[in-house]
């Protein structure tokens, strides 16, 4: 009898370790090895790990931040922030493989590749990485972000005309509310402090407050304060599921004790969500209950389907909208502090267009186009993707490769955003007449890539271009920036690459 036992346990070891070897080793060695039968280098990664430790050692001597005082800004941070793919592709090429875990990479800047992906608008060829989809599942779920195949193209279809440039112009007026608000409490404590003097700000908290208050109101409508507790809980999820999780990464498994906590928070947010849907009594005006309506007509009276459709996906809107504008808009600001004579005309602009008015519309919007230019330029300096990201759903070939199913296809934003031969000798400096309407020289095609690529690229383009606006037009109509002698230029990647201390401004009353 114990013998048996005994020999039950072998066999079921033996099982075990061969799933494993399999699953950890095998199949991605048989990817690997496609994409080096082509010719496609990397490093080697070694069991179980892959490439993590020479990532992390890499990373470790990545160059220290620039010191206070704003002197010696360098724009590109890839030497700081992606030191292993900058060591890598100097040494394998604009296309190469490396690997985390059991999971494959390639890599690529090349323009053919780029261009393939770009153009791929087949949902059954690529969607998004399953990449860290156990330990994200509790922020994301099953909602736009992070779906794939038909899944992602029935959300897309349901919640893309609520992001359509019509509707966007008719939350314009929200974004000023909220705009207005942040432009008084910075005046309101220059009165206080200063007397009206110079007032040194940390501005990173305030423009993620306007952030979450715009969203919050567009997504909520009247019941917008409880909105704001909503996203205060959706960002303590956010930090919950982004703590490194190897294991649960590498397994699948969500139901470890690691991830259990943010599954009890998911839980308290669901329910929070679902409750002001219910007690919504704003008409059926915002963005949530549209969403709402639409899903329980795709979803045939299924309520369940119809109220986890909105639950997901007002936290993927959260997460997709909320964080990205705000570190938009503080880089712009820190651009427009160590650019004068940009922030003169910008300024100049924006009280040319709003007239009388004391505050912009979407007519008024729609003629700042050295604001645009600005945004464009800040966004191809520090976007806030920054890379683009796919997974391989079946074998597909980009630019002459041919991928293997499952493999992570990367695109980095900045290297492509940087690039001289595309941008040309001053790709690092920022100049936003490049994005001038009668520019000389074209728009490298493929090769701009803030708001992504192809069938995925952003929804939210259009409402974070207001966004951006409405809020730029205030402050720089109101206010004369500086860059404070405090401010230490750290770009550092936390999802996306934000300022590492914050951006400190001086801000002075403009005068007339
Ligand atoms: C400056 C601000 C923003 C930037 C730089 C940005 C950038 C991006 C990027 C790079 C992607 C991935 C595209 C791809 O994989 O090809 C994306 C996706 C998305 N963004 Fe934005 N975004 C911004 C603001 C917003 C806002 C304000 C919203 C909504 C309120 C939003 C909603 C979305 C959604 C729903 C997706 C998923 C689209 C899909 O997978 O079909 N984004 N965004």
């Amino acid at each position: 009898m114990a013998a048996a036992a005994a020999a039950l346990c072998c066999v079921a070891a033996c099982a075990l370790a061969l799933y494993l070897y399999r699953v950890l080793w095998a199949a991605p060695e048989r990817a690997r090895a496609a994409l080096r039968g082509q010719g496609i280098g990397g490093p080697r990664p070694s069991f179980p790990y892959g490439n993590r430790a020479e990532m992390r050692r890499l990373m470790m001597q990545s160059p220290a931040a620039a010191p206070p005082g704003g002197g010696g800004i360098v724009h590109d941070y890839r030497p700081a922030v992606f030191p292993h793919y900058e060591r890598w592709r100097s040494q394998y090429g604009p296309v190469f493989t490396y690997s985390i875990g059991n999971m494959v990479f390639l890599h690529a800047t090349r323009a053919d590749v780029v261009r393939d992906l770009t153009l791929c608008v087949s949902p059954l060829d690529l969607g998004k990485s399953a990449y860290m989809k156990a330990t994200h599942r509790p922020l994301f779920g099953d909602g736009i972000l992070k779906s794939s195949g038909d899944a992602w193209a029935h959300q897309r279809r349901l919640i893309a005309p609520e992001f359509f440039p019509d509707k966007v112009r008719g939350m314009v007026g929200l974004m000023v509310s909220s705009a207005t608000a942040l432009v008084a409490s910075w005046e309101g404590r220059m009165t206080t402090t200063t007397r009206g003097q110079e007032l040194e700000l940390r501005i990173d908290d305030d423009l993620r407050a306007y952030s979450a208050d715009v969203i919050s109101r567009t997504c909520f409508g009247s019941s917008y304060g409880k909105g704001k507790e909503i996203f205060a809980m959706i960002r303590e999820l956010q930090k919950a599921v982004s703590k490194p999780d190897l294991l649960a990464e590498m397994t699948g498994l969500g139901c470890l004790p690691t991830t259990r906590a943010a599954w009890t928070l998911n839980g308290q947010v669901r329910h929070l969500i679902l409750g002001v849907v219910r007690d919504s009594d704003d008409g059926g005006g915002s963005l949530l209950s549209a969403m709402l309506r639409s899903a329980a007509e795709a979803a045939a009276g299924d309520a369940a389907a119809a109220e986890d459709f909105v639950v997901d996906n007002c936290k993927n809107i959260y997460f997709a909208g909320y964080e990205t504008t705000a570190v938009t808009a503080a880089w712009c600001m820190m651009l427009l502090a160590l650019h004068p004579e940009w922030q003169r005309q910008v300024s100049d602009e924006a009280r040319q267009a709003c007239g009388d008015a004391a505050a912009p519309d979407a007519a008024a919007l729609h003629k700042m186009k050295k604001l645009t230019m600005v945004i464009q330029e800040t966004l191809r300096l520090y976007p806030a993707g920054s890379v683009v990201s796919r997974q391989a759903l079946r074998d597909v070939t980009l630019g002459g490769v041919r991928v293997p199913a499952g493999v992570n296809i990367y695109v980095p934003v900045s290297t492509l955003h940087l690039d001289p031969e595309l941008w040309g000798a001053d790709a690092r400096d920022f100049d936003p007449e490049r994005f001038a309407p009668a520019r000389a020289r074209p728009l490298p095609p493929h090769a701009y890539l803030p708001f992504g690529a192809g069938a995925r690229t952003c929804l939210g383009q259009a409402f974070a271009t207001a966004e951006l606006k409405v809020l730029l037009a205030l402050v720089l109509s109101r206010f004369d920036l500086r860059l404070s002698p405090s401010y230490r230029h750290s770009p550092a990647l936390r999802l996306i690459v934000e300022p590492q201390h914050g951006v400190r401004l001086l801000l002075k009353r403009r005068g007339p």
